[in-house]
């Protein structure tokens, strides 16, 4: 059995970014996210002042690598585990960090947190960028939160970073129309960008900030920072609770 129908079982979007998708993937991004390579760096900047300079990173949904890559730069001596169950983003991570300095510093798993090895436990923080709003708040959100608190030390920091916002307020359809306008500035097709906007409002399950709150809270993290926002874009800072 592959990696991606392990996946599809445990009902995690794995198999959504194949090979052709994984590709493209990082030539894509920047134009659609704003401050994607912004988000990175200040992640590095947050994590510097927060764990020590040999810490150890889990990195949750690592995709094609470039976190890995901003923040093997910022902490030279950090070590990273970072898990993804998308085989073929996996591989583009792979040969973007094949000869860089964070090579030998990282260890891939293709999995999902909960499949890490028991040994890949007590992390100084981790990161979470951009995975969560695939999941249904269904107990999946909840349970991809819990499965980062266990493998953290108490008070240990993580960076998530998520699409968030009331899919039934008006602010929502104002700013996901104002984001598909930047697209289009940016280069964008119009039609790919009308593609890529039907894509989200049917795979990436909103929930409000006060309900991404209460999620922090009931997997054992203590109250966020936010530290981030572009369009409907947000990243927290939070802490596992020391009693968690
Ligand atoms: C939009 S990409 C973000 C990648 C990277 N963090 C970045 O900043 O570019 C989302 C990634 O999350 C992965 N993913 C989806 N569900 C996951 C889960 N439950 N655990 C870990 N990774 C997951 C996907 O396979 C995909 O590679």
């Amino acid at each position: 059995m592959t990696t991606d129908t392990l996946a599809a079982e445990k009902g995690v979007p794995g198999n959504a970014y194949k090979a052709d998708h994984a590709r493209r993937y990082d030539d894509t991004v920047r134009r659609v996210i704003p401050g994607y390579d912004a988000l990175h760096s200040m992640t590095g900047v947050l994590l510097r002042d927060a764990i020590p300079d040999d810490g150890r990173i889990l990195v949750v949904g690592a995709g094609t690598g470039s976190e890995l890559l901003a923040l093997g730069t910022m902490g030279p001596q950090w070590r990273f585990t970072a898990c993804d169950p998308a085989s073929d983003m996996l591989a583009v991570a792979r040969d973007r960090l094949a000869g860089q300095p964070v090579e030998a510093r990282t260890t891939l798993h293709a999995c999902i947190t909960d499949d890490l090895p028991a040994a890949e436990s007590g992390f100084d923080a981790a990161t979470c960028l951009l995975v969560m709003h695939f999941l249904p708040d269904d107990g999946s959100k909840l349970a991809l939160l819990k499965s980062i608190a266990a493998r953290l030390k108490p008070g240990a920091p993580l960076v998530l970073a998520d699409m968030h916002e009331d899919p039934a307020s008006e602010r929502w359809q104002r700013i996901l129309r104002a984001w598909a306008g930047w697209q289009v500035s940016n280069g964008i097709d119009p039609e790919m960008v009308e593609r890529g906007l039907q894509h989200v409002r049917r795979s990436v399950h909103f929930v409000p900030r006060a309900r991404m709150e209460a999620l922090f809270d009931e997997a054992g993290f203590e109250p966020s920072m936010d530290f981030w926002h572009a369009f409907q874009f947000g990243a927290f800072l939070t802490r596992r609770k020391q009693e968690a």
